[in-house]
């Protein structure tokens, strides 16, 4: 294949954005195009966006607007929207980013080649916004091509069918759809091969995988995965809480390699606002789902997501949610004010909250987390924990030098996913080893490996 340049990758958003734009550089690579992480040297660029909130979508609009000006000074250079603003704006994309060269939906990322052959032979405005029922199994597995090789999501499923009032997934990345065993397997031996020891499984709703195509069910293809020779860890996400059956929790209990941890969205405590989000179950289901899966893993951590300031989320409603969350006690939650997005029905409801409203509720509620987040990560001091060792440690945490001595700081993270720092000069990127937990943080824990002498 002819060499044509460098291709710049920006990406936006969640985990299988990141993952699909591994696909994105793979099919650049095999086009003659070499990835690199300096955008000055680029001959093109690609912004793979997310839509899910008004601010990611500003996010994408704001750094493809910055290439009218860089484009004068280097013609040649191709721009390239892909991914879910991409699918949601189609030809409109161009009114924003008059300059665009390319529109590239969820699913025409395997038409990439054809659509920078036809803006090369001249055509201006490409846009491939076209359904296919393709799901990774017409491209090439990935490969690591990349540093980060000890972790890597692999995407199980594509699109979903459940129609959440506020969520735009539905309709920019389509019905739901599985890959199928064979194809997956493939894919993590390959990564094995390369050095990966941990594998995220994606999905939006990972507990309906294979269901509509009648493949193995989900806690059967973790049973495969768990299989792998050189496989360490598994994780996956998102489960839906409606769809989590006692046979996952009996698979998380059960399979060595799959992390004690479960991350299950609930979205808001007030089941008024869970109906009005068409999310299928009840605040009384979801928490009879969580007692019966303490049942079974009594120390598994748990993360979920919540939306505040929905439309109709009075007072009492929020507070149902504050409540919620001193129940749990979760280990760790992402939270968002909800955004409007005109492709979802809830930006038709009436009774919109208040910007202002919506902030305060969601600082609330992010405050009286970290208390819980910090009491959970109280309670790991004195522990042993199996720690996946990441690489050495970006920030160094203030107060330590006397413990660092002539070390590094390293960082890794535990079954529960929470990040932990600790000194060594002589552990292995990749490894797993036992660290004996000293100190806790709002968001990290500090500890020492297990037989180091120092203290
Ligand atoms: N506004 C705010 N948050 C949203 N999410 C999805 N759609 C919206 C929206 N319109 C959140 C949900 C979901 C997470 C990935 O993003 O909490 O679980
Ligand atoms: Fe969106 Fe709901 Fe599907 Fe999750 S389950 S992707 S929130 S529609």
């Amino acid at each position: 294949m002819k060499y044509r340049g460098y291709a710049y990758i920006y990406t936006i958003g969640c985990q299988m954005n990141v993952y699909d734009s591994e696909k994105l550089a793979i099919i650049l690579n095999s086009y003659g195009y070499e990835t690199t992480d300096d955008m000055d040297k680029a001959d093109i660029v690609v912004c793979n966006t997310c839509s899910i909130r008004h601010k990611a979508e500003e996010k994408a609009f704001s750094f493809l607007g910055r290439f009218a000006r860089i484009k004068k000074n280097k013609p040649h250079l191709i721009t390239v929207m892909a991914g879910c603003v991409a699918q949601q704006e189609g030809e409109k994309a161009f009114v924003r980013v008059p300059h665009l060269d390319i529109v590239l939906g969820t699913q025409a990322f395997s038409r990439f080649g054809k659509l920078i052959d036809a803006v090369k032979s001249g055509k201006q405005k490409v846009v491939d916004i076209n359904d296919s029922s393709m799901i990774y199994e017409a491209m090439p597995a990935t490969s690591c091509t990349d540093e980060n090789k000890i972790s890597k999501f692999v995407t199980i499923m594509q699109g979903c069918d459940n129609y959440c009032t506020y969520c735009v997934v539905p309709h920019v990345r389509g019905r739901e759809r599985s890959r199928t065993e064979t194809n997956i397997v493939e894919e993590i031996n390959l990564l094995v091969k390369a050095g990966v020891k941990e594998i995220t499984l994606l999905g939006q709703n990972v507990n309906s995988y294979g269901q509509k195509e009648g493949l193995i069910s989900f806690p059967q293809l973790l049973a495969k995965v768990n299989d792998i020779n050189g496989v360490h860890r598994i994780r996956f996400a998102t489960s839906h809480p409606k769809d989590l059956s006692d046979d996952l929790i009996y698979a998380i209990r059960d399979l060595d390699k799959v992390c004690n941890h479960l991350h299950l969205p609930i979205q808001s405590g007030s089941n008024k606002i869970l109906k009005k989000m068409n999310r299928g179950y009840t605040r009384e289901k979801y928490i009879d789902r969580i007692f019966n899966l303490k049942k079974e893993c009594p120390d598994i951590a748990l993360s979920t997501d919540i939306i505040v300031g929905f439309p109709f989320e009075s007072r009492e409603d929020f507070n149902d949610t504050m409540n919620l969350l001193r129940e749990i006690e979760f280990d760790s939650i992402f939270a968002f004010a909800y955004s409007d997005r005109s492709s979802a029905p809830a930006a038709k409801f009436s009774n919109q909250i208040d910007e202002g409203k919506k902030k305060e509720r969601l600082n609330r509620l992010l405050e009286l987390q970290e208390y819980y987040t910090e009491k959970k990560n109280k309670k790991q001091i004195g522990k042993i924990l199996d720690v996946l060792v990441e690489g050495k440690s970006g920030k160094k945490r203030d107060g330590f030098d006397h413990a660092l001595k002539n070390m590094e700081q390293m960082v890794g993270r535990t079954e529960s996913n929470k990040i932990v720092h600790f000194p060594s000069k002589d552990v292995i990127i990749g490894d797993i080893i036992k660290i004996r937990i000293e100190n806790a943080y709002p968001h990290s824990l500090w500890g020492h490996p297990l037989g180091a002498q120092n203290k």
